[in-house]
């Protein structure tokens, strides 16, 4: 476990230089359902997200209904432009607003992405047995530690692995739907409002990703 939080320390502090020319594309505003799973194969979470592409904001709640057993229980609210976001807990009404140090978000490819084919998952050849997705990668700075990501044709996202020598997460995105529908989830809310920035204790590094470690 430690080790896997080191790597991912520095697969978010370091930038990639290896800039393509085949430009990422953007997803759009959307909701849907996102699972998390670890490479034990532990389900860490579920829950439905709503993401506002232009403003770059992300709410994602766990489902405490789902039918899987899931190691953890979250409601994020992250602002990826402001660098901040919001740990709440409305059972204990309680709201931490922390610093964000790394802009990691498997909903949306990162600009600096590179391309590196399409493919059908599933099949190619019967009609509505496959969906054809283009896959993006990307390492940090020549390290081990990289991603995976697969989106359909219009940029929707399917799934993001982060992996490392020791550890990855499986972000899978589904039932997607391409508007926002309750725009009030990406509010602030009250319990937050006016919560002071925490200070990150030393050698922490808080992201949408470590969320999940
Ligand atoms: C995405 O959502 C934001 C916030 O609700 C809104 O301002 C923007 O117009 C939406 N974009 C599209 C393309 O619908
Ligand atoms: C929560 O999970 C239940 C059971 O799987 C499902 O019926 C429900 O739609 C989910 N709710 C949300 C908000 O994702
Ligand atoms: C979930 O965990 C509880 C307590 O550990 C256990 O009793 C239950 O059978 C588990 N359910 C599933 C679907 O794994
Ligand atoms: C509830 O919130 C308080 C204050 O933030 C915290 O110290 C405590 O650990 C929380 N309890 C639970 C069960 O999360």
């Amino acid at each position: 476990m430690f080790a896997a939080v080191v790597l991912f320390v520095f697969l978010c502090l370091t930038a990639t230089a290896n800039a393509d020319h085949h430009h990422p594309c953007h997803s759009p505003n959307m909701t849907g359902y996102l699972s998390v799973i670890n490479h034990k194969g532990e389900v860490k979470a579920g829950g439905g997200f709503t993401y506002d592409s232009i403003g770059n904001k992300l709410r994602f709640r766990s489902n405490e209904s789902s039918p899987v057993n899931t190691s953890l229980t979250l409601d994020l609210l992250v602002f990826f432009d402001e660098g901040v976001f919001y740990e709440i807990d409305s059972k204990n009404h309680s709201c931490a607003k922390k610093t964000l140090h790394c802009t990691m978000n498997p909903l949306d490819v990162p600009d600096d992405a590179t391309l590196g084919g399409t493919m059908h998952i599933g099949s190619a050849s019967v009609k509505g047995e496959g969906l054809k997705v283009k896959y993006w990668t990307g390492s940090m700075s020549g390290k081990k530690d990289s991603y995976f990501m697969s989106t359909t044709m219009g940029c929707l996202p399917v799934s993001t692995v982060y992996y490392s020598d020791s550890s990855s997460l499986i972000f899978s995105a589904m039932e997607v739907h391409t508007e926002i529908k309750d725009p009030e989830l990406l509010i602030v809310p009250p319990l937050c409002v006016g919560q002071p920035l925490e200070e990150t204790p030393e050698g922490t590094v808080n992201s949408f990703l470590h969320e999940f470690m």
